[in-house]
């Protein structure tokens, strides 16, 4: 890794935007990737409102161009939750090996992890990543993706021009 991997937060919660809740989960993604060396480049707190996230998620990639942006809440079933659908209006392209691991692995430590519909994608160079909600869930589905995130910064990034596992099996 050349660089440090620049990164933003955007927690999705009608209770948090209206400070009644303590937004613990966005706390527990700094620690985990600051802990990994990644720095925060900003954090922003949205209603679960389709077009607000969607000019969030845009500003991050295009303005502020971090390599990464992690999304909490809104990827239940509840009416409101809508993370995912704007989400992936903004992408150009899907990435559905990440939300597919963090289920199956998150399966085994609660079958309510099926319920998560989290969507992963890439607008121009920034991966967005779309996390549950629950602080547990969060760190969880974390510790799942964080062994594989850095291979696919670099690549993202033009950084890593061959993948290191596929020059092992050549
Ligand atoms: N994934 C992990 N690893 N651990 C959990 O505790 N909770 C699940 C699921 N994914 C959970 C998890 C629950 S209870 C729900 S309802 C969904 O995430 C959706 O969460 P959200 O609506 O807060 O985004």
């Amino acid at each position: 890794m050349l660089h440090k991997v620049r990164f933003a937060i955007l927690t999705v919660s009608d209770k948090g935007y209206r400070r009644e809740r303590e937004d613990i989960s966005a706390n527990v993604i700094k620690e985990k990737m600051e802990k990994v060396g990644y720095q925060l480049i900003d954090y922003k707190i949205v209603p679960d409102e389709k077009d607000m996230i969607k000019d969030v998620l845009i500003g991050f990639c295009d303005e502020k161009k971090v390599d990464l942006i992690l999304t909490t809440g809104g990827t239940g079933f509840s009416p409101r939750d809508v993370t995912p659908e704007a989400t992936k209006e903004i992408v150009e392209k899907e990435v559905p090996g990440i939300p597919e691991i963090i289920r199956l692995k998150s399966y085994k430590i609660t079958h309510r992890a099926m319920l998560s519909r989290g969507y992963s994608g890439i607008r121009g160079s920034t991966l967005i990543i779309n996390l549950p909600g629950s602080p547990k869930a969060v760190g969880e589905s974390l510790e799942i993706i964080i062994p594989a995130l850095g291979h696919g910064i670099e690549v993202l990034r033009g950084e890593a021009y061959e993948c290191a596992e596929k020059r092992k099996d050549a």
